[in-house]
């Protein structure tokens, strides 16, 4: 019997199966020829949340939740975040390899050229309330960029995936600060193609009348938190497109599913949450208070807890350092006192240690926006910026892999057995 077996014993029948272990896993569908009676379908595993299961294989992001690790392509985080502009780190997410200088200026220059929208676009934009959630408007504004870009059905094409690659990457900012603009009822500034990626952003969001002044330590660190966010391999946004995807939908239907996921409270939505949480604390002396609500399960430490991560998350521990340089600039965020006691006493109670539940990526991240001038509803934007290369590089990953077919789980059925239609009559 070769030692990278599962030897399982079926006690209903009996037999003895021996299933082929790879990488750290069995193959579910393995399970398959473990039947008990004929036409029971064979064994299925269960796993809601697919808390236990791999559903792909991927060569993008590593994560070691236990000791705090996050590697891009095998590239460290904290070097990644510390060395590379957000083009590069999106190069090396989808392309798999740092680009030489060329390589860079040809992926730069492709960007720049696709940063405008068609101005229906602007139209469509136009359409929403004033005070519509920009989450909302963008999830709407990416979905119907299918409509102008009808080209991109076609998914088989390499060179065709990498157009839509490049228009994905461009137009999204400029379809987040119009979304921005527009919840402040100013008139949308169209991109300047004589500025960085981050440097053009911002300037679409912040110029009134002709002018703004860059300030190069906000730009960096609006660039830093982006990196961090690029890609987390399959959370809850990334699994979305990878399983809208899996179905040959264009990839801005794919990626407006995952801005979808990412609105959630539970997920990017966390920033947003958080701040909403600082507020309604008010002040330091009532924080042992609230943790105490928290305890007793009125409601949940936004911010905290992730569902991979058993220790600090990485990402906190460089948007603590970034937070440091911005409030430098922009005068300290009254909050941030806050939210270190929050952290402080959260970190020696035994709830939260026994738990394993320490900040992530949300907790420090959205004081940091709020102190770059962008109010608390804007902050998932933010984030979708920055995962959006993540999303398109696990999408094309998807695409490639010969084992993938379309995304379709299994269920247990546990309703009614069969019954008879009863008429209104005799309800
Ligand atoms: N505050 C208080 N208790 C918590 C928290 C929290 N933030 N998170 C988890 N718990 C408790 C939970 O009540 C449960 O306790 P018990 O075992 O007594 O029932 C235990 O910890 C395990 O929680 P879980 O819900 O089984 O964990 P999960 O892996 O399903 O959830 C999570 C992960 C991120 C959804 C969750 O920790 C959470 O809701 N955190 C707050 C929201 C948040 O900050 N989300 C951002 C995640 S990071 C950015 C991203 O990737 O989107």
């Amino acid at each position: 019997m070769p030692s990278d077996t599962l030897t399982i014993v079926d006690n209903r029948t009996g037999r003895e199966y021996s299933l082929p272990i790879v990488d750290g896993a069995i193959r579910a569908t393995d399970l398959n020829k473990i039947s008990a009676a004929e036409g029971d379908g064979g064994l299925l595993s269960y796993d809601p949340a697919y808390l236990n299961t791999s559903s792909c294989r991927s060569a993008i992001t590593y994560i070691d939740g236990d000791v705090g690790i996050l590697r891009y392509r095998g590239y460290p985080i904290e070097q990644v975040a510390e060395q590379a502009s957000f083009l590069e780190t999106a190069y090396l997410l989808l392309e798999g390899e740092l680009p030489d200088a060329a390589q860079l200026e040809t992926w730069e220059e492709d960007i720049r050229f696709h940063t405008y929208v068609h101005t229906n676009v602007t139209k469509f934009l136009e359409g929403f309330r004033y005070d519509a959630h920009p989450m909302g408007m963008l999830l709407g504004a990416v979905g119907a960029l299918s409509t102008f870009y009808p080209d991109a059905k076609d998914i088989s094409d390499p060179e065709n995936r990498y157009l839509q690659r490049v228009r994905l990457i461009a137009k999204i900012p400029t379809i987040a600060a119009f979304a921005f603009r527009h919840s402040r009822g100013l008139p949308y500034i169209f991109p300047r193609n004589d500025l960085s990626y981050i440097g053009n952003f911002v300037n679409m969001t912040f110029e009134i009348g002709g002018r703004h002044e860059p300030n190069p330590v906000l730009q960096r660190a609006l660039e830093i938190l982006l990196i961090l966010h690029a890609d987390h391999e399959q959370n809850c946004s990334t699994s979305a497109v990878r399983s809208v995807g899996s179905s040959h939908v264009d990839p801005f239907s794919a990626v407006s599913a995952g801005i979808a996921a990412l609105y959630g409270p539970l997920h990017g939505g966390a920033n947003e949450a958080v701040l909403k949480m600082l507020d309604e604390i008010g002040d330091v002396k009532n924080v042992p208070s609230y943790i105490e609500g928290v305890k007793s399960g009125k409601g949940r430490l936004m911010g905290f807890g992730h569902r991979v991560y058993k220790s600090y998350d990485p990402r906190a521990k460089l948007i603590k350092t970034v937070a440091d340089e911005v409030f430098e600039q922009t005068g300290l965020n009254p909050k941030l006192e806050i939210a270190l006691e929050l952290e402080r006493i959260a970190l020696e109670d035994d709830y939260f240690v026994s738990r394993r539940l320490y900040p992530n990526v949300d907790f420090y991240s959205g004081l940091i926006y709020q102190a770059m001038g962008y109010p608390t509803d804007y902050f998932t934007v933010l984030f979708a910026l920055g995962r959006l290369p993540g999303w398109i590089a696990q999408w094309e990953e998807m695409l490639n892999d010969k084992e993938q077919k379309i995304s379709r789980p299994r269920q247990t059925y546990v309703g009614h057995g069969e019954r008879d239609y009863v008429p209104m009559s005799g309800r």
